[in-house]
């Protein structure tokens, strides 16, 4: 039996650095107040299915089907509308300014698979949810920007732009239409249904023609109020009283429908990454609450593919786990005494201490062999000898220098140990 196209296993040996990155998002997170929230794996459809969502991902890459009872069901594609679901269902936001969310959590897509695109891909994402502010949508970034920063990502930047407010954004697809009309037969067949749509969504079209005919069309910053203008200002200097760094980038529209202002991107720049080079995207949005039957509040966010992640640590060679090691190691004479080791091991466990034994009856060597491949810090010899005497025989394996220590005594002695 094969897999699903698209998925993939995480084996024992990749879990680890799933682990390290999963712990670091928890320590960013813990830094910038944003709380975790876990949402349902599928949702009632018209949570992605919404009259105004005409993005390529929501009407054709998601995985739809009809419950046992008929009810339309949708594998949560994104993490944004859930949690906006949830948000309201849940009245999070009654008595509070601002409400500060983050995931890591799998999503589907039914795209074509190729590295770094897969039909089930885990994201991390954060959504702050509430007051409309510059210095939300600056945080939002900063965690964007420190995200990078803390897994040592030399070759990432960030890209930002804005779609400014409603009349900005009528303005400009107005604008978008009238400079694409003259030119709708050398369009893609797609692309000529995104003219009468959605006008934006050529933008970020994939098709050579349309890319060469995106390349003169205006930009949204020319098309923004002075109230937009100002906000996108307002932002930038924010982002640059902390020396953030960003890159302006005037086309950037992004793939989902709800954007509105501020709409960001990181994009991997390392050399031979490959084509999936956009390791996340986001932006704020004005009517998602309120589609989703809840007040006039607004949010923005981000939200980042971990494999890709994965993937560009591995170009730049980082190793966010640490090698696999254990700190102890129980290496008995005779199986009589593998209860002694068994007592001592859920003592030490107790203690946040790792420990293995043979579970074989096998030779002293093939015991030690085995410590020795699971990288165990310390033998821990158990004999005739120790028994009697109350003491066990503990060993450096790196300095290869033993010691007699009192039974009592061993849990101090290793604490002390491992801890310098
Ligand atoms: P998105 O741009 O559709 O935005 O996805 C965010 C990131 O998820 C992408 O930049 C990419 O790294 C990763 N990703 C997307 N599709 C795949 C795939 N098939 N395989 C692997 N990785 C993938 C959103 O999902 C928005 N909800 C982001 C957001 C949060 N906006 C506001 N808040």
């Amino acid at each position: 039996m094969n897999k699903v196209k698209g998925t993939y296993d995480v084996l024992p040996n990749e879990s680890k650095m799933w682990q390290a990155l999963e712990k670091k998002i928890a320590q960013l997170m813990e830094r910038y107040n944003y709380k975790e929230i876990r949402t349902p794996m599928m949702e009632y459809s018209e949570v992605f299915h919404r009259q105004s969502e005409g993005s390529d991902m929501v009407t054709k890459e998601t995985y739809d089907f009809l419950d046992r009872s008929d009810r339309k069901l949708t594998l949560k594609p994104e993490g944004t509308a859930g949690v906006i679901r949830s948000f309201v269902e849940n009245k999070l936001y009654v008595g509070n300014d601002v409400v500060k969310l983050y995931y890591v959590q799998p999503n589907f897509r039914y795209e074509r698979p190729q590295k770094g695109r897969y039909r089930q891909f885990m994201q991390f994402g954060v959504e702050a949810i509430g007051i409309r502010s510059p210095l939300l949508d600056a945080e939002v970034v900063s965690i964007a920007y420190n995200f990078i920063k803390i897994l040592g990502l030399k070759g990432a930047k960030i890209k930002i732009n804005t779609l400014g407010d409603k009349t900005s954004r009528t303005n400009y697809l107005e604008a978008l239409k009238a400079y694409f009309e003259p030119h709708r037969e050398f369009l893609s067949n797609d692309s000529k249904v995104r003219l009468d749509k959605n006008p934006l969504r050529i933008l970020d079209s994939k098709d050579e023609n349309d890319i060469k005919l995106v390349k003169d069309a205006p930009t949204p910053l020319e098309y923004l109020t002075d109230d937009a203008k100002n906000y996108f200002d307002d932002v930038l200097k924010y982002l640059d009283s902390a020396n953030i760094d960003y890159e302006i980038s005037p086309r950037l529209v992004r793939g989902l429908d709800y954007y509105s202002h501020v709409v960001f991107e990181v994009e991997a720049d390392i050399e031979g990454f490959g084509a999936q080079n956009v390791l996340g995207g986001g932006g704020r949005y004005e009517s998602l609450v309120e589609e989703l039957g809840g007040p006039s509040l607004g949010g923005i966010g981000i939200a980042f593919g971990l494999e890709r992640i994965l993937l560009a640590l591995e170009a730049e060679h980082i190793n966010l786990a640490s090698e696999d090691a254990i700190d102890a190691y129980f290496i008995v004479f005779d199986e009589a005494h593998k209860k002694h080791a068994f007592s001592y091991a859920e003592m030490l466990r107790a203690n946040d201490i790792s420990v293995e034994f043979d579970f074989k009856k096998t030779s002293f060597k093939n015991q030690l062999k085995r410590a020795l491949k699971l990288n165990s810090k310390y033998l821990l010899i158990l004999g005739e000898d120790e028994i009697n005497q109350g003491t066990i025989t503990v060993k450096n394996t790196v300095t290869e220098t033993q010691e007699s220590i009192k039974q009592n005594d061993l849990l101090t002695y290793l604490k002390e140990k491992l801890g310098e």
